[in-house]
């Protein structure tokens, strides 16, 4: 048993950090053999990604998906640790997992992700959910079908979380949800340490991910039919600042660009390491999309100290404009209301912000103590009332600007990655360039390909077009 532990996990080191490649021994390499597994996946890219990597090393042992958890064999939750109410849901799931294992006493139980990462957490799994097979965590996801045999074969709970980062796994099988865009992992874990922020002590310490490995797998995208890539870090603009030698986003978006996969997307950039040179080569080449992800988390400069942004309302602004200078780009923000003691001046400032910024999109968040983080023992005087009025206004001017922006698209061509049939009955859905959902009517012969629309109707989440 390997058990979480906070102290770990907050320690940054300079030891070295290794490579090591994906193996899965074949004498458990039948262990699913006629089983089926579901896999509920919370929280954000990171997390999507590690299910597709998931997935895929399942299928490899013999199991295969359903999308019902009711009907499966294997049920394993892949948890986020962000706010409290991706905790409330995976701890929901795991009551009604509860009822199907009174009826089903076979099934097996897994949780996996952020939360297992958290002492708390897997202390309340050891004593009120015994139930529950195995727990691992964000550094051993490779280790997931040698758990799993150990689960099989043992009648205890199996726990094997590692709090100190491990080394980067290249070779890992991914089963990817989309067939036109994929996520590629340039970077892991997080050492930024925002003080509300639960990121660095579940996903460790910053790892950049060898340059080479990163352009082949974009080029087998590519060859694959891959139309864009995603490139995923918690912060993608720190790459490279863990090498021994000189080589960053800047490089790395360049080097990504000239594989010409035809769509080059990264997230999310922190605006602390966001450099001149990162902006020259957006402009530079057209296949990297000019939409940028840019979470300012609050327009108070005493809120931003507070929480360890390193930057003020100020400097945010200059970046913001030089960043408008990309030609057509989009930015879109993260916000925090009700961080502890935030004054009404203090959220003004935040408003005010966004009537300069007038982003295209934007997901605002009320703050959410995290266990373990600085931020989580500040006194706060303010009540949820105040913040939930806070965070409806901030909504409120938001979308009006979603709205406001997707207009001045209207009449316009755009360029859309199609990607499937929409929810919208005889329509199809992709995303522009600068990432904007839009609806059209289509022939399922469109999708996978990049085409020409015209914008020919704007709501606040998405754009309604017709093929040109
Ligand atoms: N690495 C990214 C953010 C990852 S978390 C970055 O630094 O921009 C995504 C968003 O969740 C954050 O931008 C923040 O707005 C929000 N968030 C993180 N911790 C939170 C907390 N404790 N309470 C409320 N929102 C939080
Ligand atoms: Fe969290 Fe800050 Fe790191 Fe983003 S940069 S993951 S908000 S600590
Ligand atoms: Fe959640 Fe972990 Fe991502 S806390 S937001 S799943 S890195």
């Amino acid at each position: 048993m390997k058990l979480p532990d906070y102290k770990e996990a907050r320690k940054r080191t300079n030891s070295t950090v290794e490579k090591e490649i994906y193996e899965l021994d074949s004498s458990i390499s039948n262990i699913g053999a006629g089983k089926k597994y579901y896999i509920k996946t919370y929280g954000c890219q990171m997390n999507e990604h590690d299910t597709e990597n998931i997935k895929a090393m399942l299928e490899q042992l013999g199991f295969a998906e359903v999308d019902d958890y009711i009907n499966a064999d294997l049920v394993l939750l892949n948890t986020c640790s962000i706010r409290e109410n991706a905790h409330n849901k995976a701890f929901g799931m795991l009551g009604r997992l509860k009822h199907l294992k009174e009826e089903k006493r076979e099934l097996i139980v897994g949780l996996c992700g952020c939360m297992a990462q958290e002492e708390k957490v897997v202390d309340e799994i050891m004593h009120k959910y015994k139930w529950v097979n195995f727990v691992f965590g964000t550094h051993n996801i490779h280790r997931l079908p040698y758990i799993l045999n150990e689960s099989f074969n043992s009648m205890k709970q199996e726990i094997e979380v590692y709090s100190k980062e491990g080394n980067i796994v290249e070779g890992m099988p991914v089963k990817r949800a989309s067939k036109y865009k994929a996520y590629v992992n340039i970077m892991y874990g997080c050492d930024k340490f925002c003080t509300y922020c639960i990121v660095p002590y579940t996903r460790g310490k910053q790892r950049s991910r060898e340059k080479d490995d990163i352009i082949e797998e974009v080029l087998k995208l590519k060859e694959e039919g891959y139309q864009e890539v995603t490139l995923l870090g918690q912060n993608v603009n720190a790459y490279g600042k863990d090498f021994s030698y000189n080589y960053n986003l800047e490089n790395l978006l360049e080097d990504v660009s000239k594989t010409n996969i035809p769509r080059v997307r990264f997230m999310t950039s922190h605006p602390w390491d966001f450099t001149d040179g990162m902006i020259e080569v957006i402009k530079k080449y057209p296949n990297i999309m000019p939409a940028i992800h840019l979470p300012v988390q609050s327009g108070s400069s005493k809120i931003l100290k507070l929480m360890g942004r390193k930057y003020t309302k100020e400097e945010y602004i200059e970046l913001f404009d030089k960043l408008k200078t990309i030609p057509n780009v989009s930015i879109s923000t993260d916000i925090i209301v009700g961080f502890p003691n935030e004054s009404d001046e203090d959220f003004k400032e935040t408003l005010d912000l966004v009537n300069y910024c007038k982003y295209d999109n934007a997901f605002t968040f009320i703050f959410s103590p995290r266990v373990g983080t600085p931020a989580a023992k500040l006194e706060d005087k303010i009540t949820l009332e105040e913040k939930e009025q806070r965070l409806y206004l901030l909504n409120e001017t938001v979308n009006k600007y979603f709205l406001e922006n997707n207009k001045k698209l209207v009449g316009q061509k755009v360029k859309v990655l199609t990607e499937g049939t929409s929810e919208k009955e005889g329509m199809l859905f992709g995303y522009t360039e600068t990432n904007k959902l839009i609806n059209f009517v289509g022939t399922d012969d469109l999708i996978g390909k990049i085409i020409d629309i015209e914008v020919t109707d704007a709501k606040t989440w998405s754009l309604d077009g017709k093929v040109c």
